[in-house]
């Protein structure tokens, strides 16, 4: 445990119904600080049980909330975001501790959380309908707009605030209630939230928080139980095809936000240290761990002896491998050693088909630190285009560099993979500019620009990387539904 301003914050039980409670069995599961691996806390260990009981909460909850005027969600949502900023850095203290990233990045996370709970709050009183013009004097038509029902979301490791909070405020927004999943590795954000939410006196069983460690007893209830309408995961491709396959059996709505592995490419023409800038902030923030951040870095010939240069200059004065908490660390462990032998094994083959691989930055670990959940930075030179690394994501903090010469070639590149999150690129033409964010076969695209997230814009994929949009008023629309009425005998 460490020691919060509010302690309430820290919680182990599961949230269901308004209701603090430990899993039926009485199991707990350990949850650990990547950093030193040590344990740090014992949680609640549900299943499909407590998961069962959460749903119907929830259902019961839903009847009330849907009727709930949108003025009285958004007021409630604002109290809680005025909450989660009230307790922002109590809430980055258990992120850090929980998932390993620097503590000024998990502030940032926190910021980037509450600002989902804020733009929700205010698009609450924006749901518009539509009055359609009808086909003839009789009849006219009416678009409504009503919250899809109880929701179900599975969310990940990597933002274990943000990434809830992007699901929480929509549908709390639209008049949904909530069953979440958090990431088994990082429960304790998750329900530091849900305190904040009860605080803010969003009803019970509107949100919900079942924990556990049998993810495939929780996630068949979730995709599956009749209850529900609509399931919004964030997480791999192929964790996101088995819940998309259980989902179709009820028809269930879905949002997928899945993996990504988006390009970097940077022209002859780009502005050099704006590209080293914006690569350095896409590709290490959190470790490499963000299914947005650039895979594959493709660097036009004339200006990539200029880029390496710049590039390893930089990494090698920013980057510093360490324990979150200590101020000086902007690099974090990996989630688990699992994830660091992954990367090695991408490395290695990048390695064995040509590639250069050099190590740049701090990584000199201190004592009482778990080596085995820390990658050192790394730099691959010349890695050839049928590397395993330019289909997979990499997931950690390796920037691979592959050279380009012709634009048309770097677009078919880029576009070679089944994925289609994100893609970057850098350029000073502002036909090409046009060109290529036409032509790039993705979902968001950072053109001069490194970090594209934020609460106004639709984040999401196509491709096998995803449906539907999260944040912005488009991220509202896929917690309703639509009705048409048409009214007829009017004249
Ligand atoms: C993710 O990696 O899943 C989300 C990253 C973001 O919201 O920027």
């Amino acid at each position: 445990m460490i020691s919060l301003l509010n302690q309430s914050l820290w919680r182990t039980q599961l949230y269901i119904g308004g209701e603090w409670t430990d899993a039926d069995s009485g199991h707990t599961f350990a949850v650990n600080n990547p950093a030193t691996g040590a344990i740090i806390a014992q949680v609640a260990n549900g299943g499909a049980s407590e998961t069962r009981r959460a749903i119907v909460a929830a259902d019961i909850a839903q009847r009330k909330w849907k009727n709930a005027p949108a003025k009285t969600r958004s007021q409630l949502l604002r109290k809680w975001f005025d909450l989660v900023v009230e307790n922002q850095e109590d809430l980055a203290q258990i992120l850090t501790l929980e998932q390993g990233k620097p503590l000024a990045e998990a502030r940032r996370e926190i910021a980037y959380g509450a600002s989902y709970i804020e733009w929700f709050a205010e698009e609450a009183k924006r749901i518009y309908g539509d009055v359609i013009a009808p086909p003839d004097n009789g009849k006219r038509i009416l678009v409504l707009k009503q919250p899809v029902g109880v929701v179900a979301a599975i969310t990940p490791w990597n933002f274990p605030n943000a990434m809830l909070a992007r699901k929480l405020a929509p549908a709390v927004a639209a008049g949904c209630s909530i069953v979440v999943k958090p990431a088994a590795q990082t429960p304790l954000s998750a329900l530091a939230l849900a305190v904040l939410a009860e605080r803010a006196g969003i009803p019970a069983g509107v949100i919900n928080i079942v924990c556990g460690e049998d993810v495939a007893a929780i996630g068949s209830e979730l995709t599956q139980h009749p209850a529900l309408r609509k399931l919004s995961f964030t997480g791999s491709t192929a964790v996101g095809k088995k819940l998309l396959q259980q989902c179709a059996a009820g028809v269930k709505k879905v949002t997928m936000e899945l993996g990504g592995n988006a390009p970097f490419i940077v022209f002859d023409d780009a502005d050099m240290d704006a590209a080293v800038a914006g690569a350095m902030a896409s590709k290490f923030r959190n470790s490499g761990q963000t299914c947005v951040c650039a895979n594959r870095f493709y660097i036009q010939a004339a200006v990539y002896d200029e880029f390496v240069a710049k590039i390893s200059r930089v990494m090698s004065e920013e980057l510093i491998a360490g324990d979150g908490f200590v101020e000086s660390t902007t690099l974090g462990p990996l989630i688990s050693p699992v994830a660091v032998e992954k990367a090695r094994g991408l490395v290695a083959d990048a390695v064995a088909r040509g590639a250069v691989r050099k190590e740049i930055g701090q990584f000199a670990l201190a004592e009482g630190l778990a080596k085995e959940y820390f990658y050192p930075p790394t730099l691959l030179l010349d890695v050839p285009p049928d590397a395993a690394l330019c289909n997979e994501e990499l997931f950690a903090p390796v920037v691979a560099l592959i050279k380009f010469t012709h634009e048309e070639e770097v677009v078919a590149l880029a576009n070679a993979t089944e994925f289609g999150l994100a893609a970057y690129f850098y350029s000073q033409n502002s036909a090409r500019i046009w060109r290529l964010a036409e032509q790039l076969e993705v979902g968001m695209v950072g053109v001069n620009e490194g970090i594209i997230s934020n609460e106004m814009a639709p984040f999401g994929g196509i491709k096998q990387s995803g449906w539907g949009r999260e944040g912005s008023a488009y991220g509202m629309e896929d917690y309703v539904n639509i009705k048409y009425l048409c009214i007829g005998s009017i004249s």
